[in-house]
C-alpha cells in the first residue's frame, strides 16, 4: 500500500508564503513522482487556492483543515464542502485534536462532518486519539474505540475505503516534541486495524492508518516501517519545504 504524507499546516502561511512552501518543495523533489508516497497538504482556508495552484502539474492534493456539514445557508463563518472544492480541496481533516479539545467539537460533531464530507465527494482522514490522563488511566482502548466507532456511524454505503483514512494522534505528542514510542504507535495501530473490522469488515487491511504527534525528519523513517502504519500526519515539521520533503522522502 502506498503511505499518505500529509501536512497539516494549522493557523499558519497566508497566500504567498504557501505558494513559496510549494515551490520550494517541488524545486527539492524534483517532481518525482514516487508512486508509493502520496502528498496532501492541508492549509488554512485562506490558502487552499493558493496552495492548489501552486502543486498544478505535480502529484500534491490539497485538502481543508475542516468543513461545515451542510450545502449553504445562514451559518456565519463557516465553510461547506463545495467552497473549498472549488478552491481545489479534494480532502478533509475531520477530528482533529485541537477541534475536540480547543473548539470543543464532540464525537457527534465528527460524525456528522465525516458523513456530509463524504456524500459531497471529499477524502476524509478522520483524527483520533487519547490525552496523556485517559492513558495513564488506562483507558486507551476505550477512547480509541469509542471515537472510531461513533466517528464511522452511518457512513455512506457502500464506503470506498480508499476515501477515508484514520490518523492516530495522541494528544499528549501533538506539537509537544514528544513522539509516541515504537511500541505504542504499534500497539494503537494494531487496535485500530482491529476495530476497523468492526465498520468496515474484511476491506479493513486497506483503510489507511497514520500517525501524528511530533514527526520529524530524523524519526519519519522509523515510524513508517512499522507494521500498519500506512503514513504520517504532520504538523511542525511540515512548514518548512525542505523539513516536509525529508519525511517524503523518508
Ligand atoms: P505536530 O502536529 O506534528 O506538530 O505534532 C501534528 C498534528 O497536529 O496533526
Amino acid at each position: 500500500m502506498h503511505k499518505i504524507i500529509a501536512a497539516n499546516w494549522k493557523m499558519y502561511k497566508n497566500t504567498a508564503e504557501a505558494r513559496a512552501t510549494i515551490t520550494e518543495l517541488r524545486e527539492v523533489l524534483q517532481d518525482t513522482n514516487d508512486e508509493s508516497r502520496s502528498v496532501i497538504i492541508f492549509p488554512p482556508f485562506t490558502a487552499i487556492q493558493a496552495t492548489f495552484d501552486a502543486a498544478q502539474g505535480s502529484a500534491i492534493a490539497v485538502g481543508a483543515q475542516d468543513i461545515f456539514p451542510a450545502k449553504e445557508g445562514a451559518f456565519t463563518g463557516e465553510i461547506s464542502p463545495a467552497m473549498v472544492q472549488d478552491c481545489g480541496a479534494t480532502w478533509v481533516l475531520t477530528g482533529h485534536s485541537e477541534r475536540r479539545h480547543v473548539i470543543g467539537e464532540s464525537d457527534e460533531v465528527v460524525n456528522k462532518k465525516t458523513i456530509y464530507a463524504l456524500h459531497a465527494g471529499l477524502n476524509v482522514i478522520v483524527c483520533i486519539g487519547e490525552t496523556l490522563a485517559q492513558r495513564e488511566a488506562g483507558q486507551l482502548y476505550d477512547v480509541l474505540s469509542s471515537q472510531l466507532q461513533k466517528a464511522f456511524e452511518n457512513l455512506p454505503t457502500p464506503l470506498r475505503v480508499d476515501r477515508i483514512a484514520v490518523a492516530y494522534e495522541p494528544v499528549w505528542a501533538i506539537g509537544t516534541g514528544q513522539t509516541a514510542t515504537n511500541p505504542d504507535i504499534l500497539e494503537a495501530h494494531a487496535i485500530i486495524r482491529d476495530l476497523l473490522k468492526d465498520s468496515v469488515g474484511a476491506l479493513n487491511s486497506d483503510v489507511h492508518i497514520l500517525y501524528g504527534g511530533s514527526v520529524k525528519p530524523e524519526n519519519a523513517k522509523a515510524i513508517l516501517a512499522l507494521e500498519n502504519v500506512d503514513g504520517v500526519l504532520v504538523g511542525g515539521a511540515a512548514l518548512q519545504a525542505q523539513s516536509f520533503a525529508g519525511i517524503i522522502q523518508a
